[in-house]
């Protein structure tokens, strides 16, 4: 049975944190691997060629595992989602009269890419809301999108879920729907990827982004690419030396190459080897695949059932749990409640959440417990 990981953390056992979905706390190993990275720096006579390159492929080949990715060559390194979604819009022909799909409210760096690619073509940002009612609105919303996909949509760039409240977007049809009309399907799965199981062999996204320091507990300022076939030959946005064929060969480096490594590998950040954030971000990755995103989501979803329902109960709004993650939900407040109120309350009490529109947004990992979850709803039950 699939128990509280709490110990494997150092968190302040004053606090009730419900918010991964602002960032992770840190795992034990993963800081004892961080140390050992940063103090190897001490003596570079210890850091060899083959550093440059035995981390990352490591790293790649966990993350492959964990998304179910056949090649890992596929995988590239990045510094953050925007720089992974900037090569996407960098290889994406669109012209006048075309579109973009994304979901409203969706993240910045899956929208502002969008928006310039769109400001500089002509083509047109399409924005597809949910429903303004609760009854249905995660189904709702899945519908209008798939209605909204045509022949003239270039790309649909979305989540797995909503960041802001955890709708879950059905990837799975809007996937069928794109192959339809010839559309990328790029997905950002920082908000899931960790927790929610994500395969890439049943979704075969075109791209697919994730941010490293949430739900794939890793540090701050490295995450993850995978880029399908469509982006074989295209352009990086940056021209890096490692990136090139037989940048093994230190000595050779200025023997300059047309040709890049293979697979996706053209579209890795300069200075990747990142000596400190790949070690970490490995280790964290290979505790997931031990644990395994299933039964990640399922403890989630065990440990949030109960508190939602007393919540719905109480009048506050939460999507259908076929709907929404297990590990990200949104609460919304009944007429009555002050917002502000709310937010002051939980901060006296020591819960961590996030306000993301006008969701209070909950998001639970291995380290929670039910005690959490309960204290929740008593903050919340005394605005009823
Ligand atoms: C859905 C989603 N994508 C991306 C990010 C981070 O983007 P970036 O790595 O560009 O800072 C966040 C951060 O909250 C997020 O929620």
């Amino acid at each position: 049975m699939f128990t509280s990981k709490r110990n494997k953390f150092t968190l302040p056992p004053a606090i009730v944190y419900l918010n991964c979905a602002y960032m992770s706390p840190l795992l034990k190993s993963v800081e004892k691997v961080g140390i050992r990275a940063i103090r190897k720096k001490r003596n570079p006579a210890m850091i060899t060629v083959d550093d440059f390159f035995t981390d990352t492929e490591l790293l790649r080949a966990a993350y492959a595992q964990l998304i179910n990715a056949p090649e890992p060559r596929r995988i590239v390194i990045i510094p953050s989602v925007s720089y992974g979604m900037a090569n996407v819009v960098k290889n994406l022909p669109i012209k006048r009269g075309e579109h973009i799909i994304v979901a409203s409210e969706q993240f910045p760096s899956n929208y502002y890419p969008w928006k310039s690619l769109c400001d500089d073509t002509g083509a047109e940002i399409t924005v597809v809301s949910p429903p303004d009612g609760f009854v249905n609105r995660g189904k709702q919303w899945n519908e209008r999108i798939l209605e909204t996909i045509n022949n003239k949509t270039k790309a649909v760039a979305i989540g797995h879920v909503h960041w802001a409240d955890g709708t879950r977007f059905d990837l799975e049809a809007i996937r069928k729907r794109t192959r339809e009309v010839g559309a990328l399907l790029i997905i950002d799965g920082t908000q899931s990827v960790g927790a929610l199981p994500f395969d890439v062999q049943t979704i075969q996204p075109d791209a697919l982004i994730c941010a490293g320091y949430k739900w794939l507990l890793g540090p701050y300022s490295i995450g993850l690419a995978y880029y399908g076939e469509f982006f074989d030959n295209g352009k990086p946005v940056e021209e890096n030396w490692i990136n090139r064929s037989a940048s093994e060969d230190f000595a050779g480096l200025v023997n300059y190459k047309d040709t890049y490594q293979p697979g996706s590998l053209r579209y890795e950040v300069g200075e990747h080897s990142n000596f400190i954030l790949v070690p970490m971000l490995l280790k964290a990755i290979q505790q997931l695949n031990n644990w395994k995103p299933d039964r990640i989501q399922e403890y989630c979803s065990q440990l949030s059932a109960p508190a939602i329902d007393s919540l719905k109960h109480l009048g506050y709004r939460i999507e259908d749990a076929n709907w929404r993650g297990g590990h990200l939900f949104g609460i919304r407040l009944p007429d009555t409640v002050a917002m502000e109120k709310v937010k002051q309350a939980l901060l006296k009490n020591k819960v961590f959440v996030s306000y993301r529109g006008n969701a209070i947004r909950v998001a639970p990992n291995v380290y929670n417990t039910d005690n959490d979850l309960r204290k929740l709803v008593r903050v919340l039950t005394k605005f009823r």
